[in-house]
């Protein structure tokens, strides 16, 4: 069982498709263990976006992640890294496919509503820099066995 991280941009929060993120993953199966809304401070978006300091658009990036409050979130199931990206579509919305939630809700790669990790050791790391461990709650659906 595997686990990412995963957040409402400001612009999502802001357009009101919180709701509408969320139930596009828990329609595909992911199950929702860990939840807040928050205002990033700059040192964690810093450190969140930490691998793209240097490119051009890490200072705007930063300055839009904390403009306004996002909703983050760990989803947890089988291959759910994968999974969960594949509900998002590619980073860039133009190139999104339609259904996904970039492809249907975005138009400009630094407006994209929704980020996800792209591998287990980010995933490990974001959720650790966003919740501490009593934040995430263990629980199982009853017979999830064949419900996926
Ligand atoms: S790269 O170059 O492949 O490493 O970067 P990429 O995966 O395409 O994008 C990483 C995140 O940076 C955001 N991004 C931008 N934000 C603002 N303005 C511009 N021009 C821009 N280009 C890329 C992009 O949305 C990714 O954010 P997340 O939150 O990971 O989706």
């Amino acid at each position: 069982m595997e686990r990412t991280f995963v957040m409402v941009k400001p612009d999502g929060v802001q357009r009101g498709l919180v709701a509408k993120v969320i139930n596009s993953f828990e329609q595909k199966g992911c199950k929702l263990v860990a939840l807040k809304m928050m205002k990033i401070d700059r040192e964690l978006a810093e450190k969140h976006y930490g691998e793209h300091k240097g490119k051009p658009f890490f200072t705007p990036l930063v300055d839009y992640i904390i403009s306004g409050p996002v909703v983050a979130m760990v989803l947890e199931g089988k291959d759910v890294i994968t999974a969960a990206r594949n509900v998002m579509g590619a980073t860039n919305p133009l190139q999104a496919a339609i259904g996904t939630i970039r492809g249907d809700y975005g138009m400009d790669i630094g407006r994209n509503v929704v980020h996800g990790s792209d591998s287990p050791a980010s995933a490990q790391r974001e959720i650790n820099l966003f919740f501490l461990p009593e934040e995430i709650t263990e629980w199982s659906r009853t017979l999830e066995t064949w419900i996926f």
